[in-house]
C-alpha cells in the first residue's frame, strides 16, 4: 500500500506488459537537451511524450517557443522527441508506486512551475470483457484513470497558487459513448471525462482552467500495443500530429473542450439525448 502525498492510498499494480520496474525522476535522471529554461518561457509537463500523440503535442508546444518537460517511460524515444529542443527528460513509470507524484515534484524541481499538463500517457485493451484478465483490468484502470488523477492532485495546487495554468485530459470517444470490447477502456475515459467537468466546477475563478481532448482513433502504436489493430472503416485514423494542433489551439483558446475531428460530439449527444435512437443506429450499424 502506498500513502500519496495528497494523503489518499492506493496500490499500483504492477506492469505486466512490460515488466517495468518502478522509476522515479531523479536529478540523475532528468536529462536536458539545452540550456536550462530561460525565465519567462510558459512551461509545459507532457506524458505520453515518448509515442503518438504526446510526442506530437510536445513538438507542437517546443515549435510554440515553450519549454518542455517530457516524461515517458522509454529514454530513447523520449531523446527522439526532444531532440532540437531545450526540453528537460523526466523518465517515469506512471504505473510505479508514488510514480505520479514523483514526477510531479521532478517536473516542479526543474522549473518551478508547470504552466500547462498534458496527461497523455495512457494504455488501452481490446477483447471481450469476460476473457480480460484481471490484472489488465487494474492495468488500464491504473494507468489511464488513477494515475493521471494523481498527477492533477499533484500539479494543480502550484497552478492554483500561481493563479494561472490549464490541465489538458487526453480521454477518448470510447469514453463519451462506450465501444463495445473496451468496456474498461472506455470506463476509464468516461471517468476521465466527468472528472475534467467537476474539477473545472470547482476551479472556477481560480485562474486554471481544465481541457478534455477527446480524439476518435489515432495512428499511433496505442493499437500495436494493446494487440489488435483498428478494423473499422470509419472514424478514419487522424494523424498525431492533427490531435496536437487540436491540443494546441484549445489551449491557446482555453477550450473546455475538443473532439478530434470535429463530428464526433455527435455521437455523445445522440446517445445523451435519445438513447434508445443511438442504440438502434449502433445495432444497425455497428
Ligand atoms: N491512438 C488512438 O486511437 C487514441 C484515441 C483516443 C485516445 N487516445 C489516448 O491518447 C493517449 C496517447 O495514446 P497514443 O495513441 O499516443 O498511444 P502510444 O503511441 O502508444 O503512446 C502511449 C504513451 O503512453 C506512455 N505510457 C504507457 N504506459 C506508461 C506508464 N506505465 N508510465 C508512463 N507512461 C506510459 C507511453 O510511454 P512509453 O512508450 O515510454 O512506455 C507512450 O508515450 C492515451 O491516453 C490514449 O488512451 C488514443
Amino acid at each position: 500500500m502506498t500513502h500519496t502525498g495528497s494523503g489518499s492510498t492506493y496500490d499500483p499494480p504492477a506492469d505486466s506488459a512490460r515488466g517495468a520496474r518502478p522509476t522515479a525522476p531523479t536529478a540523475a535522471a532528468a536529462r536536458r537537451h539545452g540550456p536550462p529554461p530561460s525565465t519567462g518561457l510558459p512551461v509545459a509537463l507532457v506524458t505520453g511524450a515518448s509515442s503518438g500523440i504526446g510526442a506530437a503535442t510536445a513538438r507542437r508546444f517546443a515549435a510554440g517557443g515553450w519549454h518542455l518537460l517530457l516524461s515517458g517511460r522509454d529514454r530513447r524515444r523520449l531523446e527522439e522527441t526532444a531532440a532540437g529542443t531545450s526540453a528537460v527528460l523526466l523518465p517515469a513509470d506512471l504505473a510505479a508506486p508514488e510514480g505520479a507524484r514523483l514526477l510531479a515534484q521532478a517536473a516542479l524541481r526543474q522549473t518551478g512551475r508547470i504552466d500547462v499538463l498534458v496527461a497523455g500517457a495512457g494504455i488501452g485493451w481490446a477483447g471481450p470483457f469476460q476473457t480480460m484478465p484481471h490484472t489488465d483490468i487494474d492495468r488500464v484502470l491504473f494507468l489511464d484513470l488513477n494515475a493521471t488523477l494523481h498527477l492533477v492532485r499533484e500539479v494543480l495546487p502550484s497552478m492554483v497558487a500561481a493563479g494561472r495554468g490549464r490541465v489538458v485530459l487526453v480521454g477518448s470517444v470510447a469514453g463519451c459513448v462506450g465501444v463495445r470490447e473496451e468496456a474498461v477502456y472506455s470506463a476509464a475515459k468516461a471517468g476521465l471525462a466527468v472528472f475534467a467537468e467537476a474539477l473545472r466546477q470547482e476551479l472556477r475563478g481560480t485562474g486554471v482552467g481544465v481541457t478534455l481532448v477527446v480524439p476518435g482513433p489515432v495512428e499511433t502504436r496505442f493499437f500495436a500495443r494493446r494487440g489488435r489493430p483498428y478494423d473499422r472503416s470509419r472514424p478514419r485514423l487522424a494523424s498525431p500530429g492533427s490531435v496536437a494542433g487540436v491540443v494546441w489551439d484549445a489551449v491557446s483558446r482555453g477550450r473546455d473542450d475538443a473532439y478530434v475531428p470535429t463530428w464526433l460530439t455527435l455521437p455523445g449527444r445522440v446517445r445523451g439525448l435519445t438513447p434508445g435512437l443511438y442504440r438502434r443506429l449502433l445495432n444497425r450499424f455497428g
